[in-house]
């Protein structure tokens, strides 16, 4: 697993910070695997299962899905796991009281970046339908109407990267998100990330403190 001593991985911040850009890149490099709760929520939402269709109000309204279904859907896939990279979960003190009853965690990697910066980068954000890469219009100077530039295939916007939603998901994370963080401190699990660097730079302050 590409030397790194810790496997059980938290990936904690606010909307926009870079979660999933370095979620991905550390699940293809160390073989981890990758639980984005967001990107399981979305796929459920997309085919209309019962999960998705109960998800989907909270989630066009930038509010937190309730704690007892998302316990259940990540709890399900982690019990015995050796390794993993949690992306968007745990969200609030119920759900981090629920996984140390599922598994323990090495370390809560906390990428921080201000509200600003947030809303300029997801404002831009542009997600591959085909491939799943996360994109940006404005640090990759791409027009609204290109093309993945990994795959050719087609760019769209998510249904919550609206200015207004993307203002009220940041105000949720301060309120029922941002306690996890001295609720890991406290645990002497959380290793703060600045979240405003560039992608390769967050990636090796992840790197470091993951072989610690
Ligand atoms: P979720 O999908 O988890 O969204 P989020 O936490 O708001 O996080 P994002 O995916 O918006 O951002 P990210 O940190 O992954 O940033 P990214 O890497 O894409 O959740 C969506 C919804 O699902 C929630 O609102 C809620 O309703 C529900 N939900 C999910 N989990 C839940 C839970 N546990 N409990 C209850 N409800 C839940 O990067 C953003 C942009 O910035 C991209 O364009 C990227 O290219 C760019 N970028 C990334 N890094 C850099 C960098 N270093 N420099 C410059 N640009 C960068």
């Amino acid at each position: 697993m590409g030397g790194a001593a810790k496997t059980r991985i938290v990936l904690l911040g606010p909307p926009g910070a870079g979660k999933g850009t370095q979620a991905k890149r550390l699940a293809s490099e160390l073989g981890l695997p990758h639980l984005s709760s967001g990107d399981i929520l979305r796929a459920e939402v997309g085919r209309q299962s019962p999960l998705g269709i109960r998800a989907q109000s909270y989630m066009d309204r930038g509010e937190l899905v309730p704690d007892a279904l998302i316990i259940e859907m990540i709890a399900s896939r982690i019990e015995g796991a050796e390794g993993f990279i949690l992306d968007g979960f745990p969200r609030t003190v119920a759900q981090a009281e629920a996984l140390e009853g599922v598994a323990s965690i090495d370390v809560v990697l906390n990428i921080m970046l201000e509200r600003g910066e947030v809303i300029r980068r997801l404002t831009a954000r542009r997600v591959c339908s085909d491939c799943g890469a996360i994109r940006n219009l404005a640090s990759e100077g791409l027009d609204e109407s290109a093309s993945c530039p990994s795959c050719g295939g087609t760019l769209s916007q998510r249904d919550d990267d609206r200015q207004e939603v993307i203002e009220h998901r940041f105000d949720v994370y301060t309120e029922q998100t941002a306690p996890l963080v001295s609720f890991y401190r406290e645990r002497r699990l959380l290793a703060d990330i600045d979240g405003s660097r560039p992608s390769d730079e967050v990636h090796a302050a992840v790197l470091r403190e993951l072989t610690q």
